[in-house]
């Protein structure tokens, strides 16, 4: 596993408990901004077969399971996909898997839809991980992609460039503990040219806006997210 992977899979088995207990107590950047807006994007799921690319806690999948879908999810932090597991989700599987390596517990044009919700900023080569879940796809399937804004993480570079691919080294709080956290930024462009490289066509492309709940509960968050881009979602398809 290459160094920045085993830095990302110590941070969430050290974060699982508090990022997924955090997931069911409706957070503001969470529940309430990136996971309605990735899930607005999304197909019918009524009897389709999606992939739930970085798990974590699986809340894609319990949302997924509940609207008739059959979910495999995998995620490279062991804690992560216990809890997963735990959830007990009907007709969903799950198991510990780096997106940086071949996928080959999983067999080609298996699913109508991937998901990687905020997972491909913990990965520096987007173009081999992004061949896989294209493999994995069926020629008519859709990959939904949210990831970190590069414009919001630039306020944390080492070198200010934006058009710079670097590791962020970042530290968040969660229940007055302090975690450190390491993510890889990139400018637009690479994420378009990595699609485009990769054998997808982007069909949409998403500035999120919070939910208007976010402004009720959370009204400081709210003045950011709704003012800042924090996240950023494509979706895509394979092209033909
Ligand atoms: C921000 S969390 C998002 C989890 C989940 N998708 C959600 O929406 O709650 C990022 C997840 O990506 C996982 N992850 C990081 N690097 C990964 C990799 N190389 N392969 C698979 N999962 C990875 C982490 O373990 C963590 O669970």
């Amino acid at each position: 596993m290459a160094e920045e992977h085993v830095h990302a899979a110590a941070a969430y088995a050290a974060l699982a408990e508090t990022y997924a207990a955090d997931h069911e107590d409706q957070t503001p950047w969470n529940s309430l901004y990136e996971r309605p807006a990735i899930i607005s994007m999304l197909p019918d799921l009524k009897g389709k077969r999606l992939l739930d690319v970085g798990c974590g806690s699986a809340p894609i999948s319990a949302w997924a399971a509940s609207q008739g879908a059959e979910v495999v999810g995998f995620d490279l932090t062991e804690n992560m996909v216990a809890l997963a597991q735990g959830r007990q989700i009907p007709k969903a599987s799950f198991r510990v898997a780096d997106l940086s390596e071949p996928l080959h517990f999983l067999e080609d044009h298996a699913f109508d839809v991937a998901v990687g919700s905020l997972v491909m900023h913990y990965l520096r080569d987007w173009v081999a991980p992004l061949r896989e879940l294209r493999r994995v796809l069926r020629p008519d399937g859709l990959l939904l992609l949210s990831t970190h804004h590069p414009s919001w993480d630039i306020e944390r570079s080492a070198t200010g460039n934006y058009f710079a691919t670097e590791l962020v080294d970042d530290r968040w709080t969660r229940a007055g503990k302090e975690y450190e956290v390491r993510y890889w930024r990139r400018p637009l462009r690479d994420m378009f040219a990595a699609f485009d490289t990769a054998g997808f066509s982007v069909l949409a492309f998403s500035e999120p806006q919070p939910v208007p709940e976010c402004r009720e509960r959370f009204p400081q968050e709210w003045e950011l997210l709704s003012t800042r881009p924090v996240f950023v979602i494509f979706k895509l398809a394979p092209a033909t």
